[in-house]
């Protein structure tokens, strides 16, 4: 009875230009692991969960990449968006599908974008977490990294610590805190960061939601009729864009009772920018990062230089910042500002 839904509809807009509307990140071999994030992904969760159970919900204009990515995935088993509307509305209608499929279902929600070094463990904590949700099946549990600085990003989470079990009582879950609120929350030290990654039981889920979110429970909820037949799609169409854009993490994390985490034990990073991603890569001497390139370098540190091809870059008297090619585009752009690539 274990299944997953792999968010991946994300536009991955910091990563830009490699990132972009037309191909998303998890698209992408970020990388060079030979196999595109989304691939990754999917093989890390079959460990666990039949692959018949995975389901990709992602907007309408990415099925052909997931199709010639996922060769083996069904149509029923991807969930296609008409418009974005953030990852609260296409968690509830998987689950609901889900559901309807499988009244007892536990499943996993894992974003697509990720990086998990450690597959070994990240499958134990799965099962880990599978395992308290089938015990207490209205526990919505959460995976927690280990914060090393105050990134204003993420979700953070606040636990009791429990000396017996890895399950741990959240007593506190907010969403992307302003700068000063993530440095208290970060010398408090009772505090991890929110991987993006739940497990609960199907029931457990669409009970919140139809608790918390009632307006968007009516919305999907019309729709069971329709859910694993071939008017699922034409359902999808007409009502998805009445929902509201908003995500899980507003909409059910920091609102519901009860919330566990487990303190995750593989390394995680989210590729949320090209600064973490020179995090994962092997650097020179002086900290610069070289993706597709050979380099000659003098008093050049810290940077990040993606080429298209092996070419040859040359830096001199350049520090610390984000040299990227593709076809159209040539970023330059100071790595302490990189959250404002999104903008661009
Ligand atoms: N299907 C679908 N539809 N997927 C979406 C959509 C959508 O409309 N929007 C985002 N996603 C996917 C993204 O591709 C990504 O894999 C995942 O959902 C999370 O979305 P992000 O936009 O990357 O969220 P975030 O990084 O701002 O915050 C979330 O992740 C953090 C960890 O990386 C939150 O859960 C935070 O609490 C968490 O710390
Ligand atoms: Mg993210």
């Amino acid at each position: 009875n274990y299944y997953a839904i792999l968010m991946a509809g994300g536009v991955g807009s910091r990563f830009w230009p490699v990132s972009k509307k037309k191909f998303p990140k998890q698209f992408h071999d970020i990388l060079g692991t030979g196999e595109t994030l989304i691939q990754r992904t999917f093989n890390r969760l079959a460990r666990l969960i039949p692959e018949e159970n995975i389901l990709i919900l992602t907007n309408g204009m990415y099925n052909d990449l997931v199709k010639q990515q996922l060769p083996n995935v069904t149509d029923n088993q991807i969930v296609l968006e008409p418009v974005m509307r953030n990852t609260a509305p296409c968690i509830l209608l998987s689950a609901l599908k889900i559901q309807k499929q499988n009244e007892d279902a536990m499943m996993v929600v894992a974003p697509s974008d990720h990086w998990i070094e450690d597959e070994d463990a990240f499958v134990n904590d799965l099962q880990t977490a599978f395992d308290a949700c089938q015990r207490q099946d209205d526990l919505l549990m959460t995976l927690g990294i280990q914060p090393t600085f105050p990134h204003t990003g993420y979700g953070y989470i606040q636990h009791q610590t429990n000396p017996s079990s890895k399950v741990n009582k959240v007593v506190n879950f907010k969403e992307k805190p302003d700068y000063n609120t993530a440095k208290e929350y970060l010398s408090d030290g009772n505090y991890l960061w929110n991987a993006g990654i739940f497990v609960w039981s199907a029931k457990a889920i669409t009970g919140e939601f139809r608790k918390l979110v009632p307006e968007m429970y009516e919305i999907f909820e019309e729709g069971l009729p329709y859910y694993n037949t071939t008017q699922e799609q034409r359902f999808i169409n007409e009502s998805y864009e009445d929902a509201e854009n908003i995500s899980i993490d507003y909409a059910i994390m920091e609102k519901a009772e009860n919330v566990c985490v487990i303190p995750a034990s593989f390394d995680w990073n989210d590729l949320g920018s090209w600064g973490a991603l020179h995090e994962e890569l092997d650097h020179d001497e002086n900290e610069n990062v070289f993706i597709n390139s050979k380099s000659l370098t003098e008093n050049a540190s810290n940077n990040i230089v993606r080429t298209l091809g092996n070419k040859l870059v040359v830096l001199k008297d350049i520090d610390n910042y984000i040299i990227v090619e593709d076809e159209e585009v040539l970023l330059i752009y100071p790595r302490g500002d990189e959250q404002g690539i999104k903008n661009v």
